[in-house]
């Protein structure tokens, strides 16, 4: 049996109303482009969360093919035509180029992909996130493969309890290097607590060298040289036998923690476990949304959706995730509400500053 490559692409083409959604004629014309593409992908689902369209493929051509990268692409063409038809908000927002030069790396779509063997059952987890950036997966990854107090699989399991390897990103240096957990667990923390410039890219078992989990890395900001839309980010991870059981991998987002990327993607609050139907962020454009889509696969094909945090027992998440935006709008303009100064998205400080030159008086 040859490997399967899961590839997960995904891209605001427009808006529906403002950021708040996908309209459904954006996700008709990507199942049609999908549909068209025939025997290249062994099977695809079309989904979203908030304005974040996402294509959710699998196939036999390993990651970075130039045919897969060019399919997302032309389906992100089509879709961007029917937004500017209807006159979608921000159509086209995250294609950052015209032309398609064989990897939408780069170029604005978000990409997570990952190459393995199927085991005799792969059951696997697809995590969509809007109004946030990739590194707001660093700390759920971090509790999923390294907490033993919110994964008890590393203990008890004896194919877990080796640990995991972590390949995290400096987005800034354009860099990466690798962790060995649990050994190096201190000096990982130093760089994914700081999630804005640092964030990690794969999750692999020790054991068995097997892929465990992949995260989108792009920053449009940096790829752009200036904030040009988002960079809200996916997430494939494979669960049970030898890697984490389905409830260890959901079970981070039951404690929503602080993101940023909030209205304007200048604003910090608590990423809120969602259905898909729950996923229109409007309170403020927000809170951050984080969906989970479960699917086993059967020889490449993609057997579900399962709707993961339509779940009840994730209401209390929800409720809690709905008082800390509470707290933290009363913050309204002030940090830490809103981002420090480099990380945000809009800013009319140059030209404030300019225009009252001449007010601030030099000290000392
Ligand atoms: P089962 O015994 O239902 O296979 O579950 C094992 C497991 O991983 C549950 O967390
Ligand atoms: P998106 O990045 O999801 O398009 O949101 C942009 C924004 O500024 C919402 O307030
Ligand atoms: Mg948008
Ligand atoms: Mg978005």
């Amino acid at each position: 049996m040859s490997k399967v490559t899961v590839s997960v692409i995904k891209a605001d083409v427009g808006g529906f109303v403002g950021h708040s959604s996908v309209h459904q004629a954006l996700k008709d014309r990507a199942e049609e482009c999908l549909r068209q593409a025939g025997t290249l992908l062994v099977d695809f689902r079309v989904s979203s969360v908030g304005d974040d369209l996402t294509l959710i493929m699998t196939h036999r051509q390993g990651v970075d093919s130039p045919a897969i990268h060019e399919l997302a692409w032309n389906t992100f063409l089509a879709c961007t035509e029917e937004a500017r038809r209807l006159k979608l908000y921000g159509a086209g927002q995250d294609l950052l180029s015209d032309a398609f030069a064989g990897n939408v790396r780069g170029m604005g779509p978000g990409v997570a992909e990952m190459e393995f063997e199927e085991r005799p059952s792969e059951p696997i987890v697809v995590f969509m996130a809007d109004k946030t950036e990739p590194g707001a997966f660093n700390l759920p990854l971090y509790r999923i493969f390294a907490d033993p107090f919110n994964t008890s699989g590393l203990v008890i399991d004896p194919k877990m309890h080796a640990g995991f390897r972590f390949e995290v990103m400096d987005v800034r240096e354009k860099a990466q290097v690798t962790f060995d957990l649990p050994e190096e667990l201190y000096d990982l923390l130093v760089f994914i607590g700081a999630p804005s410039r640092f964030c990690i890219k794969h999750v692999f078992s020790k054991e068995t060298g097997d892929v465990a989990a992949v995260v989108s890395t792009q920053r449009l900001s940096l790829m752009a040289g200036r904030y040009v839309g988002k960079d809200d980010p996916v997430c494939v991870v494979r669960c049970q036998s030898g890697m984490p059981a389905l409830g260890e991998v959901l079970e981070p987002f039951a404690r929503p923690h602080l993101v940023a990327g909030w209205m304007r993607g200048s604003h910090v609050g608590p990423l809120m476990p969602c259905s898909v139907a729950q996923a229109t962020p409007t309170r403020f454009d927000g809170p951050p949304r984080v969906v989970a889509l479960g699917f086993q696969l059967a020889e490449g094909r993609l057997v579900g959706p399962q709707d993961l945090f339509a779940d009840p027992a994730f209401d209390r998440a929800r409720q809690l995730a709905l008082e800390i935006a509470d707290y933290m709008r009363q913050h309204g303009p002030f940090e830490p509400h809103r981002l420090h100064l480099e990380e945000m998205e809009y800013t009319t400080m140059p030209e404030v500053m300019k225009r009252l030159a001449g007010r601030f008086v030099p000290l000392g």
